[in-house]
């Protein structure tokens, strides 16, 4: 039997709000068509913040810091598609959102950029004000990792305040679903391609990372 598709969403938002109640629909969505949809809530995930160090550009091997985000990063690996969801804070990216970006991102992605050719989604949550700018940062960062960014047309931004206004920002609600529904569908193609020709190099563009690689067999990823 061949393993169900899966979506890991990572919830950036320090409460179970307005993104975690927009995380819930899009697992609704994806579920119907099939698709496993987990949520990792980086609230409840042990995370430090970047030390003093600074070594990460020359490093070449993976961040020493023993934390959660590892583990996180396995996760990741692990799914077909990735969903990056966090609120605005302070007209920028809720600081969980940011911690989890660089730490992951400079930690142990940039080495061989694992994510490559995973599909990729965005959602941003604010009462109004740079919801757009929140989510073209990460959006770049999916980008960044070679990611398969999937849109629902208008940028996947949703507009609450109070608990519970999540769900009442129909336009937004609905971005969100047309774009889980695309990510399904570019994940089930993607899928149908690995099956019919027995290789798991989709897209392989045979360019080399602009980092000096570390293999992943050899990054410590804590379980
Ligand atoms: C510390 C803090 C800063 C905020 N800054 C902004 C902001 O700059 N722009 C905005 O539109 N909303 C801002 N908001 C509102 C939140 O983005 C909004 O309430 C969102 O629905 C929270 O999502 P959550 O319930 O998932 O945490 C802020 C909220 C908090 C708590």
């Amino acid at each position: 039997m061949t393993a169900r598709l899966k979506i890991l969403a990572i919830n950036g938002s320090e409460r179970d709000g307005n993104t975690a109640d927009v995380l819930r629909h899009a697992a609704e969505t994806a579920e119907q068509r099939g698709v496993d949809f987990e949520v990792v809530d980086l609230r409840n995930t042990w995370m430090e913040r970047c030390g003093p160090c600074g070594d990460c550009n020359d490093r070449t091997i993976a961040c020493e810091l023993g934390d959660g985000v590892s583990g996180v990063v396995r996760k990741m690996i692990e799914a077909d598609g990735i969903v990056f969801a966090a609120p605005v804070h302070g007209f920028g990216t809720a600081s969980l959102m940011q911690t989890f970006i660089e730490r992951a991102g400079v930690g142990y992605l940039r080495f061989d950029r694992p994510l490559s050719n995973k599909v990729a989604g965005i959602i941003s949550v604010a009462r109004r004000y740079s919801a757009g700018e929140v989510w073209a940062q990460l959006t770049v960062n999916a980008l960044l990792n070679r990611m398969i960014v999937v849109g629902s047309g208008f940028p996947a931004t949703v507009h609450a305040l109070h608990r519970g206004d999540a769900l009442k920002d129909d336009e937004g609600i609905k971005n969100v679903t047309r774009m889980i529904d695309r990510m399904v569908d570019m994940i089930q193609l993607l899928d149908e391609h690995r099956r019919l020709t027995g290789r798991d190099d989709l897209l392989p563009s045979g360019d080399v990372n602009e980092r000096v690689g570390l293999a992943l067999n050899e990054m410590t990823v804590s379980a």
